[in-house]
């Protein structure tokens, strides 16, 4: 793209701008003398300047509202920045700070990033899609913005997301990022509070039926077939039914996965590993029960399941051990409001509305929270789960951090120092009687860039619930002793480009052993994946 640019077209496209560290030779050539300050830098020095600015920012969203300026001037310095400290960036670029900048995003707007449709664009999808200037689209982040981590319908506010979380494809897996384009798709919003705001850029009006949703949606998908060859979509944050029913809809038929249902079952089970290596126990011998039966819950369910059937189990006797529990209270085999995808977990038990008297009945070992409901995990729900266990899982994942079921103090405090604790976001260490315990980070952005690496790079066909167990047990087989021995149920995050990187090597090979994969196998699968990865350098 830059050869064809000049001028201050080519210093207002990001993707292609180097600023100041245009040389001189290129100054001359690209029409660009007299555009830049005379000093000549590098890469590094532009980097500093970054971190100055940035540094006199008072708050999180401050920083994110920096950082996603900076991306619009300059790709290749925002990714020089992110990846150089992805442990600090992520919950800037993402959660919990993302979550705050999508309930404001209305208000924090500077300019489009991504592609809005809408219900209103009926028949034109395809003509809406040809108008992205990159034609080799690879891979579509799509959100209705119907439920937006634990806050609920955010309409055209939503995207935020599938721009944080594209920008996580490339600072995680080293994803080239031109080919990543994040959608909106606006059927409305029931949320009556960006309906009333002055300011509200989406669609005024409630949510369209389902029938006009699907219809919609059959065009989009079509559309992304038509328009860009080897595209796979990413659903995310769409209300837990439509997620489950789109899934189920295309995911035989085209390139596609829903990152709550599949990358958070995936990134459950690979903590589940980890902590089974911890506690030395098999993971088919444990007991577990869901705070929540969303598409999380559920999508979490499946993959535990799954992988129990590989250590041995049937279908049923996989079930068996799962339970789960929502805001009508425990599923059981008497509920009349179930969907298909929660029925294998409704079990013959009385009805019950109680939590604690749930767990002191099922008694399971590990608690799962995916409710949206902070503080769900009260002292007597915590206390009753270190009664069953010695070693307790306790996993509060509902996002942003306020949602979170308990705090890792008060997993830690009421357990009297045996809970193995995780939530969505990154809380610090806790001192306990003398001990230093580490709450792990329980978050998909470990599991769906290496995916997304591994099928960009593949040009997969399809994306199967086999390969989110595959990155699962890649993400878990990387954590070494001297971590489990410090409570670590995940790699760090100072190395997570490294860490996703491998886990996408073990996902392509097993892309190539099913034959899914668009291009032929390479001879050093490892080798051929490693220089795909994108670098944040300027080309010469
Ligand atoms: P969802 O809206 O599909 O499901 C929410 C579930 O919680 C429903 O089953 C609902 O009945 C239940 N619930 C609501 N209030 C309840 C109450 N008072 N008591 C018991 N159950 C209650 O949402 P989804 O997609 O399943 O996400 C749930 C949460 O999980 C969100 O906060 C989201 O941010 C978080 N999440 C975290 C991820 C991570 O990587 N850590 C990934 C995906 C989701």
């Amino acid at each position: 793209m830059s050869r064809e640019l000049r001028g201050r077209e080519l210093l207002e496209t990001s993707a292609a701008n180097k600023g100041t560290a245009f040389t001189l030779a290129e100054r001359a050539s690209l029409g660009l003398e007299g555009l830049l300050p005379p000093a000549v830098e590098a890469i590094d020095q532009q980097h500093q300047r970054a971190l100055q600015q940035l540094g006199q920012k008072p708050t999180d969203l401050e920083r994110y509202i920096y950082l996603n300026q900076l991306l619009d001037s300059n790709e290749t310095l925002f990714y020089h920045v992110v990846m150089s400290d992805p442990a600090y960036y992520l919950p800037i670029l993402y959660d919990p700070t993302v979550g705050y900048a999508c309930l404001t995003f209305n208000h924090i707007y500077r300019r489009p990033r991504g592609l809005y449709i809408s219900i209103r664009d009926r028949g034109k999808i395809r003509g809406i899609l040809s108008n992205w200037p990159e034609k080799d689209v690879r891979v579509i982040c799509a959100t209705s913005g119907g439920r937006i981590l634990g806050l609920g319908d955010l309409g055209a506010n939503g995207m935020g997301i599938p721009i944080g979380k594209l920008q996580l494809y490339t600072a995680c897996a080293g994803v080239p990022p031109d080919g990543l384009l994040p959608v909106l798709i606006d059927f409305g919003t029931d949320n009556r509070s960006l309906l009333n705001d002055p300011l509200y850029l989406g669609l005024r009006q409630t949510r369209a039926p389902r029938e006009q949703v699907d219809q919609l949606l059959d065009e989009f998908v079509q559309a992304v077939q038509d328009e860009f060859k080897d595209c796979c979509i990413h659903f995310e944050d769409w209300r837990g039914v439509d997620a489950f029913h789109y899934l189920a809809s295309y995911r035989d038929r085209v390139c596609c996965f829903n990152d709550d249902i599949q990358g958070t079952g995936s990134i459950t089970v690979a903590g589940l590993y980890t902590a089974m290596g911890i506690a030395e126990k098999k993971l088919k011998d444990q007991r577990v029960l869901f705070l929540g039966a969303g598409s999380a819950g559920v999508g979490i369910a499946n993959m535990v399941a799954s992988a129990m059937k590989l250590e041995g189990l049937t279908d049923d006797q996989a079930h068996d051990q799962i339970w789960l529990y929502d805001i009508n209270g425990l599923l059981e085999s008497t509920r009349k409001d179930l969907i298909p995808e929660q029925e294998p977990y409704a079990h013959q038990h009385a009805p019950s509305r109680n939590l604690v008297e749930a767990i002191d009945s099922i008694k399971p070992n590990i608690l799962i929270g995916v409710s949206t409901v902070g503080r769900a995990f009260t002292q007597a729900v915590i206390e009753a789960m270190a009664k069953i266990s010695e070693r307790p899982l306790i996993f509060a994942l509902s996002n942003p951090t306020e949602k979170a079921e308990c705090t890792p103090e008060e997993a830690y405090t009421w357990s009297d120092g045996r809970a193995i604790y995780a939530a969505g976001v990154q809380f610090p260490p806790f001192q306990y009687k003398g001990r230093t315990l580490f709450p792990a980070q329980m978050n998909n952005f470990y599991i769906y860039p290496a995916i997304g690496l591994a099928v960009f790079a593949t040009h997969a066909r399809r994306v199967t619930d086999e390969m989110f167990i595959e990155a699962a047990k890649a993400t878990a087989d990387q954590v070494t002793d001297e971590q489990r021995e410090r409570g670590m149920l995940f790699p760090p995050q100072t190395n997570v480009l490294e860490t996703e990187v491998c886990t996408a090597i073990r996902v392509a090979t097993l892309i190539f052993d099913r034959n899914l994969a668009g291009v032929s196998r390479p001879k050093d699968v490892e080798a051929w994946l490693r220089a795909i990865v994108y670098k944040p350098q300027y080309s010469a």
